[in-house]
């Protein structure tokens, strides 16, 4: 089957499966007719008919191992105690609740919530989405530190709503619409693979971005928050180190720490929050898995003395206490901590990134592996030394894994970008290995 791909620079065009039945050529036309398209949606794939676990179906009985997911399935799909506290809520005939009054399902996700996070984050407030908890963070750090500018790095994204685009700095998002939010003032995104400079010290590394902040900061008086993702989109791992000291210089100068763990939160990282891995911020943002895979849900866990702001709003969402939606959030947690997910992550994260290591030393393709847990990145290149990013063979070998029953994206063109449910097997993880190495092999 012919399928395009949109990764937002270019739209590549490849065989990925066998011919498509009426019924899907169909629905593609027709979500073409009838839907605005916008860059990385459009043109689809194809066509899912059932998300299951860690698998998606298409419409032509093929089934994917799917390890992008939009970042929702971290419990998995269809996940049985997520449905069982749908099911309980719909019979309790509560789905909704007006503002000003509150709902049991609620306030026990906010506590829940609230218990599992660092220590020190005693506070919730919920929204239906990433970019709208994106905004709310913001919003209390310019409220409770009274400035108005944002730190925040180069090609990241932090969601689609204002001042989620000007946070975040990836041009398909900010091009064409004039002047962004006043203050947001950007950094270049930490690298150690495929730094400017050339370097492999890490300690080096981590010298010149901590100084690049410090420039910024210096020069940039009234600053009320460095918003970031504690493990960087394309996977990069920066030091504990780097965030320590990240955190003590913004806390120098009153500048809050906030950390957007929509992707990484509840048990990705190996950790039930990859902050863990590094320091406590001030805020932390969820989303995306939060609402189990079934509901839009997202939320902010920050301190204590930021509850300061009882005659203004940062939020007042309509679905602010959704117990319906809570309801879902609250399984999901359950879920994790029951099952021990952070642990499987962990576990299962290092016995992949062992595979893909050996895959590594037999393949010249695979320049550079990163990520922790159930996180990982793949950075092709055509050239060790020179380091040149492999995009039309990572094209190619997702279109081959694509064939052979595994979905995930390309990140920076090249990067294969490995985030499948938490759920998944130590034989799930052979089969990646597997396709994967079969894959490189064609290359
Ligand atoms: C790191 C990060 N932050 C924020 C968002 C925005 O979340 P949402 O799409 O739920 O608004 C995303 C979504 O992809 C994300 O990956």
């Amino acid at each position: 089957m012919p399928v395009s791909v949109n990764q937002g620079e270019n739209i590549r065009t490849f065989e990925s499966g066998p011919g498509i039945s009426q019924y899907t050529q169909d629905l593609i036309d027709r979500d073409s007719r009838v839907f605005y398209h916008q860059t990385l949606s459009s043109p689809v794939f194809n066509v899912v008919e059932k998300a299951e676990g860690a698998y998606i179906f298409d419409s032509e009985g093929n089934k994917y191992l799917d390890l992008h997911g939009n970042g929702v399935h971290t419990v998995g799909y269809n996940n049985p105690k997520v449905l069982a506290a749908m099911r309980k809520q719909i019979d309790e005939a509560l789905m909704f609740a007006p503002r000003r009054f509150t709902n049991q399902p609620a306030v026990e996700l906010a506590e829940k919530l609230t218990r599992i996070a660092p220590a020190g984050l005693t506070r919730a407030l919920f929204c239906p989405g990433g970019s709208e908890a994106i905004e709310m963070a913001t919003m209390l750090a310019k409220q409770v530190t009274g400035k108005w500018k944002t730190l925040s790095y180069y090609g990241t994204f932090h969601g689609a709503g204002f001042q989620a685009i000007s946070i975040g700095a990836d041009p398909h998002f900010r091009e064409g619409l004039g002047p962004l939010m006043p203050g947001a003032i950007h950094l270049e995104l930490p690298d150690y693979y495929r730094n400017p400079w050339g370097w492999t010290n890490q300690e080096q590394i981590d010298e010149e971005y901590l100084r690049q902040l410090t420039v910024q900061i210096e020069c940039n008086p009234g600053i009320a928050a460095l918003i970031s993702e504690p493990i960087f989109y394309n996977s990069t791992v920066p030091t504990r180190y780097f965030w320590e000291k990240a955190k003590a210089i913004c806390q120098a100068h009153g500048i809050l720490l906030i950390f957007d763990e929509i992707y990484t939160a509840f048990g990705r990282t190996g950790k039930m929050f990859a902050s863990e891995h590094f320091v406590t911020p001030d805020v932390i943002v969820v989303g995306k898995g939060f609402g189990g895979g079934v509901v839009p849900f997202a939320g902010i866990i920050g301190r204590e003395e930021f509850n300061v702001l009882g005659q203004r709003s940062i939020g007042h969402y309509t679905h602010e206490k959704n117990p319906f939606c809570a309801a879902v959030s609250g399984a999901v947690i359950d879920f994790v901590v029951e099952q021990g997910l952070a642990e499987h992550a962990q576990e299962l994260g290092a016995y992949l990134k062992a595979g893909l290591e050996a895959l590594q030393e037999e393949f010249e393709w695979i320049g550079h592996i990163s990520g922790l847990g159930l996180n990982l990145g793949v950075d092709l290149v055509k050239n060790r030394s020179s380091k040149e990013r492999a995009v039309d063979e990572a094209h190619r070998l997702m279109a081959f894994c694509m064939q052979r029953g595994i979905s995930f994206k390309l990140i920076q063109g090249n990067i294969l970008n490995l985030k499948p449910a938490l759920v998944i097997t130590q034989e799930e993880a052979d089969f990646i290995l597997s396709t994967l190495k079969e894959g490189l092999r064609a290359l």
